[in-house]
């Protein structure tokens, strides 16, 4: 297809043009070769599922241990899709190597992926996070790989700029102060990508900066509060009031999960990507008040209640946009009144899907 470049040097599609469909932008990964760590994850199996419709050739690198192996079979269902699964630690140099060397592309996803989990043992963080992703970047500099992908979080942005008072929008290339143990780790995995790879001979990066992901078959982790759509859905299905921290007034960038697997499917592929990192959200912010309302009118015995603002509670952010539009051509196609609307039906349909840590919690 092609395309114009606009008075910033960015490319895009010719007006009128038709929109290149994903599946037809990822026909380029047919029969490619694609390393995915944390693959068994959510947003791991989403993406892969996207993969092998692509007829790329999927090998996954994952511990299975992040849920109850139950969620790892029963609903992410990684094994089903025809992919290699090798259950391993991207720590062990000699299973990361041996699933690298001969791969085109690696989606480097794996990750101890809970703030709260990370805060509580910043020891598990660091050796998943940080000497975990440096085996994989080694391993993919030494390989023939063409590109890595690196998995990010917008938790690196920490709480934006204090002088702003309200929810704000988050750009790729403002200022970067992490406030938790899980986005410290996160941004040395993006400066140290940045530093191993993307040389003139090895292989090429990008940096994907995922917002709050959510979506079917998304499962609360115990002791995390930080996945609202799954966690208030779940409360409000087992019958127990939406708590809302001073009155729910906080935002969130919910990007749903087909829509992430998509933009990070395209990031391995699109050219102006390389070197690049880029936000991966979807510009419109939500309050937490907001999807708890999405949510009510599913569960007749829905109730709110109100308890205050934790101190120095942040109010969040959203992304900036311009780069994943310019940059990946990408734009998220499911918006958050779907998006909650197909995870509560999933839900209804999955009863199964509710923790039984959850369940046998005590009603808040
Ligand atoms: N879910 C979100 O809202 C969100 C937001 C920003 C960034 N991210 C990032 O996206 C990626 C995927 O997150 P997710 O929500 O699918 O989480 P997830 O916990 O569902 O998936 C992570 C997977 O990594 C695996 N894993 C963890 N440590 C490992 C290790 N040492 N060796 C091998 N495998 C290991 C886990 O078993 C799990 O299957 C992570 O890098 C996460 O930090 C997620």
């Amino acid at each position: 297809m092609s395309q114009t470049v606009n008075g910033n040097g960015a490319v895009s599609a010719p007006r009128n043009a038709p929109e290149e469909t994903v599946a037809a932008r990822l026909e380029k990964l047919r029969d490619a070769r694609v390393v995915v760590t944390g693959g068994a994850g959510l947003v791991g199996s989403r993406l892969v599922a996207l993969l092998r419709q692509a007829d790329a050739e999927v090998t996954v690198l994952d511990r299975l241990d992040a849920y109850p192996e139950s969620a790892h079979t029963a609903l992410f269902g990684v094994e089903n899709l025809g992919v290699r699964v090798v259950v391993g630690d991207i720590c062990d140099r000699e299973a990361v190597r041996r699933v690298i060397a001969d791969a085109d592309f690696v989606v480097h996803a794996a990750a101890y992926a809970d703030v709260a989990a990370c805060t509580r043992r910043p020891d598990i963080a660091f050796r998943a996070n940080v000497q975990g992703t440096q085996v994989v970047l080694e391993e993919t500099a030494a390989s023939k790989a063409r590109r890595l992908v690196l998995v990010s979080s917008a938790a690196v942005y920490g709480d934006g700029d204090p002088a702003i008072r309200g929810p704000q929008v988050f750009h790729e290339d403002q200022r970067l102060l992490p406030v938790s143990v899980y986005a410290n780790s996160k941004l040395w995995a993006e400066h140290q990508t940045r530093l191993l790879l993307g040389g003139p001979d090895g292989p090429e990066y990008a940096v994907l900066r995922y917002f709050s992901v959510y979506g079917d078959p998304q499962i609360p982790k115990p002791g995390s509060h930080s996945w609202m759509v799954a966690w208030l859905s779940m409360q409000a299905r087992l019958g127990r009031p939406m708590r809302l921290n001073g009155g729910g007034v906080q935002v969130r960038d919910l990007v749903h999960v087909e829509d992430v697997a998509a933009a990070t499917a395209l990031a391995l592929i699109e050219e102006r990507m390389a070197g690049q990192t880029v936000n991966v959200g979807t510009g419109v912010p939500t309050s937490v008040r907001e999807v708890g309302e999405l949510i009510a009118p599913h569960f007749p015995r829905s109730r709110f209640i109100t308890t205050p603002m934790p101190e120095g509670d942040p109010l969040g952010g959203y992304a900036a946009t311009d780069h994943s539009r310019e940059l990946l051509r990408w734009k998220p196609r499911i918006d958050v009144r779907a998006g909650v609307e197909r995870y509560v039906r999933w839900l209804t349909a999955t009863p199964h899907a509710v923790p039984g840590w959850l369940a046998a919690e005590p009603a808040a």
